[in-house]
Parts: structure tokens; sequence; C-alpha cells
């Protein structure tokens, strides 16, 4: 039996009915049509599919929408504002942290939070914030170099 939420995404709310089995990431994908959030596992191995929800960066494969009901959730596509890429996703850009992209939107929300708890990182704590998101492509260190020009960017 479907069941009523309303999830605030990307500031705008989403009143909806959905079967209590739908995973948070199918329902922003499926139904919001909001297909930058990446499902590469569906088992909370890759990361791809991570988004801020209320504010923390959680692996939306692993969270049934029902579970989010009355939260705010920030996908890939909430982070630019007017006109202007975030510093995370600047960062990206101009250290080339990405390749295919498959894995770029989930590697962008954690790094975002990584900063949002430590606006000055070590490298060793980027890359230990980033252990569960996976890439198959830029062997991490331009990902790195990535966040770090983020951080710069954030406290300059
Ligand atoms: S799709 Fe969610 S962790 Fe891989
Ligand atoms: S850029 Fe291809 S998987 Fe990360």
């Amino acid at each position: 039996m479907k069941q009523a939420i309303s999830i605030n995404v990307n500031g705008v709310d989403h009143a909806s009915e959905v079967e209590p089995r739908v995973l948070l990431v199918h329902f922003l994908r499926e139904v919001l049509g909001l297909t930058g959030t990446h499902v590469g596992c569906e088992t909370s191995i890759c990361g791809a599919c991570t988004v801020l929800l209320d504010g923390q960066a959680v692996k939306s494969c692993t969270v049934f929408a029902v579970q989010a009901d009355g939260t705010n959730v920030t996908t890939i596509e909430g982070l630019a504002a007017n006109g202007q890429l975030h510093h995370v996703q600047e960062g990206f850009w101009e250290c080339h942290g990405l390749q295919c992209g498959f894995c770029t939107p989930g590697m962008i929300m954690t790094s975002t939070q990584i900063i949002d708890r430590n606006p000055n990182p070590s490298r060793e704590q980027i890359r230990h914030g980033l252990e569960g998101n996976l890439c198959r492509c830029t062997g991490y260190q331009h990902i790195v170099e990535a966040v770090e020009y983020a951080a710069k960017k954030a406290s300059a």
C-alpha cells in the first residue's frame, strides 16, 4: 500500500505517494527525474548515490523514500547557485577530478560534507572521508587535489 510522503529536495517541496519498498535513490531518479544521483551497486559500497539528508551525507540506496519523509535532501543538481558552480564542483573541474564522471556526483556530495566538518582537511583526512566512495578511473589523486582546492577556496 502506498504511503504519502513530503520531501524537500534542493529547496522544493515534493509531495508524493510511494510504496514503502522504494529506495530514496529511485525516488529521486525515477519519480523526480533527478538523474544526477547515480546507482552503481545498490549495496552501500560505491557511494555513487550519495546525497545530503538534512545536511548529512548518506548513501541514498540505503534509505527508503518513506524514511526521508519530512527531511531536506540536497542532490548534485542543488549545489550550483545563481549560475555559479559550488566550490567543490569548481575544484573537480579545475583539478581534473573526474574522467568518466560516474562516481563524481557522489564524490562531490561527500566532499562537501568533508569540508563542512573540517574546513582545512589534511590529505589523509580527505582520503579517509572519501573511503566510502569508489572511482574506477582517476586513481584518486586528482580527486584529493580537487577537495584541497575547494577547501582553500571556501576559506579564502
Ligand atoms: S549505489 Fe548506493 S552505494 Fe552504490
Ligand atoms: S571518474 Fe569514472 S568512476 Fe570516477
